[in-house]
């Protein structure tokens, strides 16, 4: 293990500790719910079936979700005390899921072709070079499968909500692909007293020529891109609040792409 997966291995079993935001198992998803968690668009389809992967997904959030619509899940994340949360959600609805520690860098302990569905939640700006996250995503789906990924606006990482000069949001790194980012975590991630005590997120900027073109250059037909991920953004909000500063600044990006090597020649 390199010192990336032991910094985020370490920070993962903090947060869980603290019980922050993304490490609370859904323990009360009905098929309407489960639907728009991993589904917001409304275009996946039938998942009933369907051999899905939560690629770096522990946390009893998404394998819960796709489980309860039917599909068989697996479910991969560096993080032992996350993928506890997924045995326990697994556990709470009575249905089976396949846990599988590891670091989304190396995909072995998958065959090719062997998933319909990689839903990979934010995760890839933890690592420094997507690319290589895509290249393993492409193996193990089979062709004509799909691959949701949320990831960082390359623009604003490293601008939080507190970066508010009075006339805008400041841009304070250059625009650098694979730069390392630390900033400090949103206060809704914590419950109370617990912050000070875990380590800063460490990221690393994709920029979106790497994205886009690390995707289409491994098979990829990009079929929905988004910026809007629900987060109650409000422009006359007061300024250096999450609605305000979202406004201004989407953090996210979530992109839904088809595993097709064949469309790989332009035509
Ligand atoms: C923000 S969470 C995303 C999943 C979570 N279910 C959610 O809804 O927020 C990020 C996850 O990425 C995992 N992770 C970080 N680095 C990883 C790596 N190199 N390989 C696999 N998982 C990783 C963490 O352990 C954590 O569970």
């Amino acid at each position: 293990m390199d010192e990336i997966a032991e910094y985020n291995q370490a920070r993962w079993k903090a947060l869980v500790e603290a019980d922050a935001l993304f490490t609370r198992p859904k323990l009360n998803l009905d098929t309407d719910s489960a639907r728009r968690m991993i589904d917001s668009g409304g275009e996946l389809g039938d998942v009933a079936g369907k051999k899905v992967l939560c690629l770096a997904g522990g946390g009893g959030q998404q394998s819960a979700a796709f489980a309860l619509l039917g599909a068989s899940v697996t479910v991969f994340d560096l993080s032992e005390e996350q993928l506890k949360r997924d045995a326990k959600v697994a556990e709470h609805y009575g249905f089976e899921i396949k846990i599988v520690q590891g670091d989304m860098r190396n995909l072995s302990p998958f065959e090719t072709g062997s998933f319909d569905i990689v839903h990979h939640a934010y995760s890839i700006n933890f690592v420094p070079d997507a690319v290589e996250v895509f290249r393993q995503v492409a193996r193990v789906l089979l062709i004509g499968g799909i691959y949701q990924v949320a990831c960082a606006n390359p623009f604003l990482m490293g601008v939080g909500q507190k970066d508010w000069n009075g006339e805008g949001y400041i841009l304070k790194e250059p625009y650098v692909g694979g730069a390392r980012i630390t900033y400090d975590d949103q206060d809704w991630v914590y419950n109370g007293e617990t912050r000070g005590k875990i380590p800063n997120p460490i990221e690393y900027r994709h920029t979106l020529s790497d994205v886009f073109n690390g995707l289409i250059e491994n098979g990829f037909v990009i079929s929905r891109v988004s910026d809007n991920c629900d987060m109650n953004s409000d422009a006359n909000a007061a300024p250096k609040t999450w609605e305000h500063f979202t406004a201004f600044a989407p953090p996210w990006l979530n992109i839904r792409a088809t595993f097709r090597p064949d469309k790989l020649e332009i035509e």
